[in-house]
């Protein structure tokens, strides 16, 4: 199996490589932590108007768009956008490779408290029984663990990207069938307790209260970028990696499914504990405490074996986000590399140690007490800030720049032909063009308006939608004493995510034909 073609860029050994590899990257926290909280949070049956919409209407036809990109421009996102539409494209690409280097800081964040758990779960966890399992996670919070964690979580996505695709193959050739296996054991233990079916039809019965609210479509749209590695061009850098006659229309409707298929059985593993014990995550319990303490809570009462199905959900969310770790990394890692001829090693050294120093400040524990209130680590509140800018915002502007770009200026004509070039099993109709330009910007466009309205306080009567001002996902009641907080990171981010893209864009760098790997 060679690793590099003819002109010397790096290529998967074989077409199951890059499969495994795309779902890999798909398949992460998106699909066990956040969907299981925000299905919850947006109403269980309520949510999946919006989340179909979202799979087939905008889902789907941007992976095969991103995809796409990758196979016929052969560069990551930022070249293969500059080629197709010039300037403008090269600098929404590096707007996205900034945000994916935020992203990645806090999603290491997030394993570490992973790892973290996992090792406690072979001691305090249940140390007192179900009451123990929270203030194990305090404790995490509040330790210096996960600072070790996230260094060493950086430094194995570093082996892990080291030689390419050859080592990323390597990665999830082990890991992303074990992934399955894993959740297939806890979904078969959920739905066999007592009343753990109970979970499943809070799950499936439609529910439409929620529909008319813009942050359940907002909550969707942005749960699906996510979930299918949209939005960063992640998708784009690692079909880039493919042949040229690779049929990207299939490939990438099959990672849609199996990623969505995967983040179905997560949410019926997750549901069924959760109604099986009547645990009930109160209003304060966060995106990370549905994942970290209440299922943790619910395995906790399980007849047997506890400490085993606990290793078991700690270890799959670490090997399904080293994964998806490895994707959100490469792609400004390739970026570089392609633009400015940087080698491998070097793209990766500026690359990794800007993640890691983000990482640990968003691992550290220092509690803020202010008004003699104790409230959470400032390192989380960091984190849920960025969070909410990146994850809901970033991610869908950069979709619908995205589609207005490729869709008008390029022409999705011209992109749709040289795909049906390819495609083996069936062709994308004119359709796919109506989707693309006009669909997917106008969904994500309303969406978004509302949501800026929501956050500016105002209030649509006619269509009862009430104006909540500047709120931060459900936790605004962390920021009491932290007022300064929300607006200075939505500064910090905004003004550092353009100032970069644009100096970056503006900078030469010679677009290099190709290079081998260093
Ligand atoms: N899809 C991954 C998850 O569900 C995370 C991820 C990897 C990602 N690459 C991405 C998210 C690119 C957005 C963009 O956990």
């Amino acid at each position: 199996m060679s690793t590099a073609d003819a002109a010397g860029r790096s290529v998967w050994g074989s077409k199951l490589g890059f499969v495994l590899a795309a779902s890999g990257s798909a398949i992460g926290l998106g699909n066990i932590v956040f969907f299981g909280a925000n299905a919850y949070r947006f109403g269980g049956g309520a949510f999946y108007v919006p989340y179909f919409a979202a799979l087939f209407l905008i889902g789907i036809p941007m992976m095969i768009v991103e995809m796409g990109l990758g196979q016929t421009q052969r560069k990551a996102f930022p070249s293969a956008m500059n080629r197709t539409s010039g300037k403008k494209g090269e600098f929404l690409a590096w707007w996205a490779q900034v945000n994916a280097i935020v992203i990645a800081m806090y999603y290491i964040t997030i394993l570490a408290w992973v790892g973290s758990m996992l090792v406690k779960s072979f001691g305090p966890l249940y140390a007192d029984g179900a009451n123990s399992v929270g203030p194990t996670f305090g404790g995490v919070l509040t330790s210096w663990m996960p600072v070790v964690f996230a260094f060493g979580i950086w430094a194995l996505n570093a082996v892990f990207l080291s030689k390419g695709t050859k080592t990323i193959e390597g990665a999830v050739k082990i890991f992303v069938p074990l992934m399955w296996v894993f959740m297939a054991l806890l979904v078969v233990r959920g739905l066999t307790l007592d009343n753990g079916l109970q979970g499943v039809w809070y799950l499936f019965t439609p529910n439409f209260d929620g529909i008319t609210e813009a942050a359940v479509w907002q909550g969707a749209f942005s749960q699906m970028f996510f979930s299918l590695s949209l939005g960063l061009g992640t998708m784009t850098v690692y079909a880039s990696y493919l042949p040229r006659k690779a049929d990207v229309v299939t490939n990438g409707s099959m990672v849609g499914f199996m990623n969505c298929t995967f983040e179905f059985v997560a949410g019926l593993a997750i549901f069924s504990m959760l109604f099986a014990f009547t645990l009930y995550p109160g209003e304060g319990t966060g995106t990370l405490g549905m994942s970290l303490v209440v299922v943790p809570t619910g395995i906790a009462n399980f007849p047997a074996l506890q400490v085993m199905f606990a290793a078991l959900f700690f270890f799959l969310m670490l090997i399904a986000g080293l994964t998806s770790s490895i994707s959100i990394i490469e792609g400004p890692v390739a970026s570089l590399k392609d633009k400015f001829g940087w080698s491998r090693a070097k793209a990766m050294a500026l690359v990794i140690g800007l993640g890691a120093v983000g990482s640990v400040a968003f691992a550290l524990p220092q509690v803020l007490e202010l008004d003699g209130k104790p409230t959470q680590p400032l390192g989380l509140s960091l984190l849920e800030l960025f969070d909410h800018w990146a994850f809901g915002y970033s991610l869908l502007i950069v979709g619908l720049v995205e589609a207005v770009l490729i869709g008008h200026v390029y022409g999705i004509e011209k992109l749709r032909a040289q795909l049906n070039a390819n495609a083996r099993f069936f062709k994308l109709g004119p359709w796919f063009d109506v989707l693309i330009k006009y669909v997917v910007p106008t969904l994500i466009g309303v969406v978004l308006l509302f949501n800026v309205l929501n956050e500016l306080g105002v209030s649509i009567e006619a269509l009862g939608i009430p104006g909540k001002g500047f709120y931060i996902g459900d936790n605004g009641e962390y920021f009491d004493g932290f007022e300064w907080g929300p607006s200075a990171v939505f500064g910090l981010w905004l003004g550092g995510t353009v100032v970069a893209a644009w100096l970056i864009t503006r900078s030469g760098g010679y677009d290099h034909e190709e290079e081998g790997e260093a």
